[in-house]
């Protein structure tokens, strides 16, 4: 039985009064459709290192084992659900007018649920692009290949996904912190906001005066700094406060 969920007076004042709204979300939202997080316990890379599957060092190692860990990913994301979390996510955005999804999530779960104002900070594991020239490739074939398909140049395609190490996407990361910044709610959802640049963006929200929202099943490294420190599963906190938005926030667009 889920314990009963309460929202401040200060966060209910604030989803009532406010027009710019960013989300940031983590594997933490997806681990309700069954999909492990990174670094939960039953986690998806408790067999393998990081650093032997999703590093470009790793690639240039060994393509075929990274391109089939991805197609084991692909595969396996293929198979599962948005659930209440992804759609209550999808459904803020109709509310406010200003609204920014900004997700660490590479498994297209928010899409399915019906998001279109976001910003993938880690790319999307649906896509490819090549290693060599970095061209994004349309070939949705190349997927069921055991071996990395070669892109027209000759390099090996790779899933277009932000290997450690590597930089963010800047048509990614700029709109982020600019929404950020201009945030008056910014919620935190599901992440353990330990990976930067993205564990910054709460802090950049609460410095420009944003009140800072976490929603997460545990304390992180951010929750001595939130506003407002809502313990529990997402699927069941997010869905209350739309119920919330919906039966007070009437023609605030
Ligand atoms: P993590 O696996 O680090 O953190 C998931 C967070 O979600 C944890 O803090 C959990 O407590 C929380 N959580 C789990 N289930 C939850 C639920 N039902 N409701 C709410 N919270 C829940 O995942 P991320 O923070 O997304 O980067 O990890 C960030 C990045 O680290 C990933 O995007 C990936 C990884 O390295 C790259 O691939 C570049």
């Amino acid at each position: 039985m889920p314990k009963r969920i309460s929202l401040s007076p200060a966060l209910e004042e604030k989803l009532l009064s406010a027009k710019k709204v960013v989300i940031l979300s983590g594997a933490g939202v997806s681990s309700e459709s069954g999909i492990s997080t990174f670094r939960d316990k039953d986690g998806l890379w408790e067999k393998f290192k990081p650093e032997d599957l999703a590093t470009p060092s790793a690639f240039q190692r060994n393509p075929q084992l990274v391109w089939e860990w991805y197609a084991y990913r692909r595969k396996k994301i293929q198979s599962v659900k948005p659930n209440p979390a992804h759609v209550a996510i999808a459904k803020m955005e109709k509310i406010f007018p200003e609204f920014l999804l900004v997700t660490q999530n590479i498994d297209n779960l928010h899409q399915k649920a019906g998001s279109r104002k976001l910003v993938e900070l880690h790319g999307n594991i649906n896509r490819n692009k090549c290693f060599t020239c970095e061209k994004i490739s349309s070939d949705s074939k190349s997927d069921s290949k055991t071996v990395p398909p070669l892109c027209p140049c000759g390099g090996y395609l790779r899933p277009d996904v932000v290997w450690f190490g590597e930089l963010l996407p800047e048509k990614a990361l700029e709109p982020a912190q600019r929404a950020s910044i201009e945030a008056e709610l910014f919620f935190s959802v599901g992440t353990s906001a330990l990976v930067y640049p993205a564990a910054s963006l709460p802090f950049l929200a609460k410095e420009a005066g944003a009140f800072v929202v976490e929603i997460n099943t545990g304390e992180t490294e951010i929750s001595p700094a939130v506003d407002e420190l809502l313990l529990g599963k997402a699927g069941e906190i997010l869905p209350v406060i739309v119920k919330f938005l919906k039966q007070n926030r009437k023609n605030k667009k």
